[in-house]
């Protein structure tokens, strides 16, 4: 039978996991939640997640750019412990999440003005870095606009074109932080 811990025995365990850190052991945050199939749950809060960078008509489309019809607005957020971690380390914790958030773009506003804003959310991804349990060092997963906190999605295969265009492309870990004011400064160089 296991009995609450004492304070602190809580705390002892709290030092020994900085320990263990400092140390350099495997750091892990446990911000991502999965279900018995290995699926990532949708996280909880995520609109208190870190604005990383915004990007307009970058929807994957071959056509030109149409000033008139820009496309779609992507919004990306960072899960903020692994925001915190980044910043003191200037590496990514295992478990690191990023949401990217796609809006139409909706130039009728009320006040009307010349430019576009966010309209209807249209869908959501998530990358979570962790080199221990993913073999490619990182899972991609797709989310409808209503998917809600505790939805199940599975990991895209192994070899998809997320991660082949991450790889190539993203300056830091697969991601493109070249895009992310927040960090990019932060990220190591090479
Ligand atoms: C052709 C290149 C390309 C492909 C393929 C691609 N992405 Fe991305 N992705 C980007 C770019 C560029 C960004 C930077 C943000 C932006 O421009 O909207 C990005 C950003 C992201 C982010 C924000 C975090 C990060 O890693 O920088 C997520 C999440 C994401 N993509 C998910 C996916 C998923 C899921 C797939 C596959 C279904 C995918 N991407 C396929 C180019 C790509």
């Amino acid at each position: 039978m296991s009995r609450p811990k004492p304070p602190l025995l809580l705390a002892m365990s709290a030092s020994l996991a900085l320990l263990a850190s400092v140390a350099g052991a495997q750091t892990a945050i446990e911000a991502p939640h999965y279900n018995s199939e290995g699926e990532l749950l949708y996280p909880e809060d995520t609109d208190m997640w870190v604005h990383m960078g915004s990007s307009l008509g970058s929807d994957y489309s071959e056509g030109p750019f149409d000033p008139e019809n820009p496309g779609t607005l992507g919004v990306v957020q960072m899960e903020p412990s692994a925001y915190r971690y980044f910043m003191e380390n200037n590496e990514y914790a295992d478990g690191t999440m990023f949401l990217l958030s796609f809006y139409a773009s909706e130039s009728e506003s009320s006040p009307q003005l010349s430019g576009f804003v966010q309209g209807q959310l249209n869908a959501k991804e998530i990358h979570v870095i962790d080199s221990a349990r993913f073999e490619e060092g990182r899972g991609f997963f797709l989310y409808e606009a209503e998917d809600i906190a505790g939805d199940a999605s599975p990991k895209l295969p192994n070899g998809s074109t997320c991660v082949v265009c991450h790889m190539a492309e993203g300056d830091y870990n697969g991601t493109f932080t070249q895009f992310y004011p927040p960090i990019r400064d932060n990220v190591p160089a090479g």
